[in-house]
């Protein structure tokens, strides 16, 4: 079966929409959401209404628990502060308990999903250097483990399991400003990122509008 695996959507329903029409002509089976539905963007209500209504299995990001209090957001940089703090005034309580609700990790017979680390789920550790993949690999039970939060896609391996960051679908940050997911055949064990354009300026629009930190706007056009 093919399944679709992506992160970081970040409230950006623009770069949602288009990867979910990309993501109808390939077929799977089934869907998968690394976490951070919301933060940054302009819209984190119709956001949560596109996920929830995909029968995605979903773990939570950072942005999440911020934005529905469960964890104190003040060490994040002030940009994604005053994102988390606009989001809480968007969103109503049956969206903050859908957010609250979401797991720190999944697991099934096939793979693995948690947003940073298998390490330190509730810490959102980033992965980046091979020894913090590494660690996390030798806790993972499945011959596969899907992360996101470093919106820069990038895989390791270790002992015959891989470890996969599927990059972000709305803030990507490895230079490519195109909207990022995943493809991944169980049959073959294929791992594919695959990257689509979408309405940029759209979403930069409605970010300026909402009076979000301009900055947020123009790294889209970036991918930074
Ligand atoms: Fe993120």
């Amino acid at each position: 079966m093919r399944y679709a695996v992506f992160s970081d959507i970040h409230s950006n329903l623009e770069a949602l929409e288009t990867v979910l029409e990309a993501l109808r002509k390939e077929e799977v089976g089934r869907y998968f959401c690394v976490g951070d539905i919301v933060g940054y963007a302009a819209d984190p209500k119709a956001c949560i209404k596109m996920i929830r209504e995909l029968d995605c299995v979903t773990v939570c990001g950072n942005h999440d628990w911020a934005a529905a209090d469960l964890i104190d957001y003040s060490y994040f940089n002030v940009y994604a502060r005053a994102a988390v703090d606009w989001t809480k005034t968007q969103l109503d309580d049956p969206e903050k308990d859908y957010l609250k609700a979401l797991p720190l990790k999944y697991e099934d017979e096939e793979i693995t999903l948690v947003h940073g680390s298998l390490e330190r789920p509730e810490e959102f550790d980033y992965i980046f250097a091979e020894a913090d993949a590494a660690r996390t690999l030798d806790l993972c039970r499945t011959k596969i483990c899907f992360i996101g939060h470093t919106h820069s896609p990038a895989r390791f391996t270790k002992g015959g399991r891989r470890l996969v960051n599927v990059g972000s679908v709305g803030q990507p940050r490895d230079n490519d400003p195109r909207a990022a997911y995943c493809i991944y055949d169980t049959d073959t064990g294929t791992v594919e990122i695959k990257r689509v354009k979408y309405d940029i300026r759209k979403a930069m629009n409605k970010i300026l509008d909402a009076g979000l930190p301009e900055i947020l706007a123009y790294r889209l056009l970036e991918g930074s």
